[in-house]
């Protein structure tokens, strides 16, 4: 059976639920195939009304009907609803795919019987506008149309790659967290325009801009280094700038930091 109909149910109602359930629908799911539940009414409302989903108050009705069920809860809450699920009378019928951040799956296997369908992802927040990037990888018992589902779902939400699982730590600190950087720059940079008189959403816009600019333009040449020779002309402005990096070590803090995410990474899937 194509995904396209198969019964999708998301337990947890917040952020990445939302955007993936967005996604989903402007690909082609049906709202009818698509469940929600999370203790708050409000948050599920808001769900029914903007997408014309199914959703409730109690996860089970998510557990009864579900060929999918998408955990999207934070991961200290990953123990109660895994232990809940468990009760369900076939739950290996159930192909599980978990969101949390940092939780491993064999950690997830602990809670479900033997034998259970496991696909773990990692999305960022661009999902939301669909121009994520998810990662996947999977246990032993996924099969591979299991696999291409997943794929296919992720794919409503932007791009997908698939990975082995001791690769999601460096994934996590640079890909699920790589738009906070983005941010961070950009907020600097805004910093820096503080002495120009437009609007600060105009100059917010600008400089967004010329980070989505500069993006597509590496998706056109291999190498960033050529890119960045091309805008540096000896002598000139950019110049000054790069060399004030260079001599503030930032490429060595920026790797420092990618390297302190990714063991934060481990440390939160070992605990
Ligand atoms: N946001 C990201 O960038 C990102 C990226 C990758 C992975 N993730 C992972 O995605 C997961 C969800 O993150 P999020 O940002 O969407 O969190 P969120 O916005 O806080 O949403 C969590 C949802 O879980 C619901 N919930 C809490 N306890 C529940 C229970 N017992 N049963 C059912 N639902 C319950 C909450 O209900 P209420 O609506 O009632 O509060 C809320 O709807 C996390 O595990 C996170 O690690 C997030």
């Amino acid at each position: 059976m194509n995904v396209f109909s198969k019964k999708v149910g998301f337990i947890g109602a917040g952020n990445m639920a939302s955007a993936i359930i967005s996604g989903m629908i402007t690909a082609g799911f049906e709202p009818k195939n698509i469940i929600a539940s999370a203790p708050t009414k409000s948050h599920l409302k808001s769900l029914s009304d903007t997408f014309g989903i199914n959703t409730s108050t109690d996860n089970e009705d998510v557990y009864k009907d579900s060929e999918i069920v998408i955990f999207a809860v934070k991961p200290h809450k990953m123990n109660i609803v895994l232990e809940e699920f468990n009760k369900k009378t076939h739950p290996k019928d159930v192909l599980i795919i978990s969101l949390a951040a940092g939780l491993k799956i064999i950690n997830i296997e602990k809670y479900l019987p033997s034998g259970q369908r496991i696909i773990r992802a990692m999305p960022n927040t661009p999902s939301s506008i669909r121009e994520g990037v998810t990662a996947i990888c999977q246990n032993k018992y996924a099969t591979i149309n299991d696999q291409e589902n997943a794929e296919t779902l992720f794919l409503s939400v932007g791009e997908v790659h698939h990975l082995q699982e001791q690769e999601m730590d460096i994934f996590t600190a640079l890909i699920g967290s790589g738009p906070a950087y983005v941010f961070y720059l950009i907020e600097s940079l805004l910093e820096s325009a503080s002495k120009m008189k437009m609007e600060e959403k105009s100059k917010k816009d600008m400089i967004a801009s010329m980070i989505a600019g500069s993006a597509r333009l590496a998706y056109e040449e291999d190498s960033p280094l050529v890119l960045r020779k091309n805008v540096t002309s000896p002598g000139g402005v950019t110049e000054r700038a790069i060399e004030e990096f260079e001599k503030n070590n930032l490429k060595k803090t920026i790797l420092k930091a990618i390297e302190e995410a990714i063991n934060k990474s481990k440390e939160l899937g070992e605990n």
